[in-house]
């Protein structure tokens, strides 16, 4: 007997296939230290309105502001809906959702030095507890000055905020970058936070982390089986990291003239991507065991030596130029930055990871800002076939395959091969393989920030850093810091806005023989 074909009630939606069962987090209290802060505005408080939005947000979930501005709960309420109207992915505001979200927002107004603040927050948290029935789950955020670190946390200690409040009960501090102005900054504190919080409360956020298509990068590789049998030093020619960016340094001045390209970009976000695309595979996908097959990556990029850092990283700073047919100021004209400063909007640098994975396969990395356009990819370039069977003398060899993870903006994966021209003659031809996340699921992704809050709700690490890999990353990105010492930097500005850096980093690469993906 011929089985019967499923009606379309009982075909599998393929969309909703293989989705799990999404877990809300228990009832509980979000902490902003820096409440009035730019990132609380622009992310942090559309990002909690937006899971309430689409009701992920645990029942009765309040959220405390704690910051130095003269604000009460009924300002700091109208503020936290103007950041949302401004803001959030989804517009406009729905009032019953507002309704329900904006009437839990409170303030407490303090200095963070001031021990009689983080008294009052305690009472506040206490009172809410018995109100709403958080039952002592407790979120801090760490969204200041990094400067004001040591002292928030230590005041927390304090007053016991660190604790749990019964043994059904949870505390966590999420902490954002800069983690550290160098390793032994880095080192210091990690220490300071350490006596208070223990390892397994403290969340180092990096946004990049939690974008759709960052981790989609364990997705391809670990559910796929066709891509890992090359990924290694036996197929891949090298890696290209790439996150290249319009903007310029947005009224940050005086925060991205201490840190520079190296330090905002590179010892976190593009650090982070490394590991993923270099780990082994993990046994399983619990936090830990994730963490220590990317920290082993970091461990396997040896400090550059003066001489390597010389060799193997480009240093550039924008000038004045022109972006999207505008004319942009250099970087030495944006407000609040030295006139003569010498810090680099622009990095390229060529890392290996030593083991026996990757041995000898060159990873490029470049960011800067006032490039031509926002893109952040990494593209895995695969040797050449061993015998040019198509080759004709005199024409360029055949292009090489290459695997291009897009992050950022037009998320998808695409994969470059050879292909024959239709004709009478064998003329090959590159062509791409194209998929594109927002057609295939039709949905547009949601902002990192709401994914990583929610996650450190659930108590799921997973995305976030733990101590020893910011520590690694800095080591490497420490060595480089180094080696720029002990040099003069080159004569800056050395590019133009708009233009794609300085034509040392051409240099960098070409040498090898190899050169930029055009992007
Ligand atoms: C931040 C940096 O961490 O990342 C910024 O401080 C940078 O300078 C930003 O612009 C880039 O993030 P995204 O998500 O826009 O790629």
């Amino acid at each position: 007997m011929m089985a019967s074909s499923p009606s379309q009630a009982e075909l599998p939606n393929p969309l909703r296939q293989g989705i799990r069962q999404e877990r809300v987090p228990e009832p509980c209290t979000m902490i902003i230290f820096g409440a009035t802060g730019d990132l609380t505005h622009r992310k942090l408080i559309p990002a909690l309105y937006n899971q309430a939005l689409e009701r992920r947000l645990p029942p009765n979930f309040n959220m405390v502001g704690f910051a130095r501005r003269p604000y009460n709960d009924e300002t700091f309420q109208q503020e936290a809906l103007n950041s949302i109207n401004k803001f959030s992915r989804r517009r406009p505001v729905q009032p019953a959702v507002w309704d329900q979200f904006g009437k839990n927002i409170h303030y407490v107004q303090s200095d963070f030095t001031n021990p009689e603040g983080y008294k009052k927050l305690a009472e506040t948290l206490d009172k809410i507890d018995e109100e709403s029935g958080t039952r002592g789950n407790r979120l801090f955020y760490l969204s200041t000055n990094p400067d004001d670190y040591p002292t928030i946390v230590q005041n927390l200690g304090k007053v016991g905020l660190d604790k749990t409040k019964n043994s059904n009960s949870w505390v966590r501090i999420i902490v954002e970058k800069p983690f550290g102005f160098d390793l032994p900054s880095a080192l210091k504190l990690n220490e300071t936070i350490a006596s208070v919080f223990h390892e397994n409360q403290i969340y180092r956020i990096d946004h990049y982390l939690g974008k759709e298509t960052v981790q989609n990068i364990l997705v391809f590789r670990f559910a796929n089986s066709i891509f890992e049998p090359l990924w290694n030093r036996q197929y891949v020619d090298h890696i290209q990291i790439i996150v290249s960016e319009e903007l310029g340094v947005e009224g940050r001045g005086p925060y991205y003239d201490e840190s520079g390209a190296i330090r905002d970009m590179v010892q976190n976000h593009m650090m982070q991507v490394l590991s993923l695309i270099c780990m082994e595979p993990p046994s399983n996908f619990e936090a830990n065991a994730v963490r220590d097959e990317k920290v082993k990556v970091l461990r396997a990029i040896a400090p550059l030596t003066p001489d390597d850092v010389v060799e193997r990283t480009v240093r550039g700073q924008y000038g004045p130029g022109m972006i999207n047919g505008e004319p942009v100021p250099g970087y030495r004209e944006e407000e609040r930055v030295p006139p003569e400063t010498i810090t680099e909007t622009y990095v390229a640098i060529k890392l290996f990871v030593d083991n026996w994975r990757w041995a000898g396969v060159p990873i490029y990395l470049r960011t800067g800002k006032r490039l031509p356009k926002r893109t952040s990819e990494v593209a895995l370039q695969f040797k050449p076939v061993p015998h040019g069977l198509f080759s004709q003398p005199g024409e360029p060899p055949i292009e090489p395959n290459v695997l291009a993870l897009q992050i950022q903006p037009n998320e998808g994966i695409s994969l470059k091969f050879g292909a024959k021209v239709p004709g009478p003659t064998m003329n090959i031809r590159p062509v791409t393989m194209d998929f594109r996340f927002g057609q295939s699921f039709g949905v547009a992704a949601a902002d990192a920030y709401e994914r990583l809050i929610l996650d450190a709700m659930l108590g799921d690490s997973t995305l976030f850093a733990r101590r020893d890999e910011v520590e690694q990353a800095w080591a490497i990105v420490t060595s480089i810091i180094d080696g720029w010492k002990l040099h003069m930097p080159p004569k800056f500005p050395n590019y133009e806005a708009g233009t794609w850096g300085p034509h040392e980093a051409d240099e960098l690469i070409e040498r090898d023989g190899r050169r930029w993906r055009r992007l």
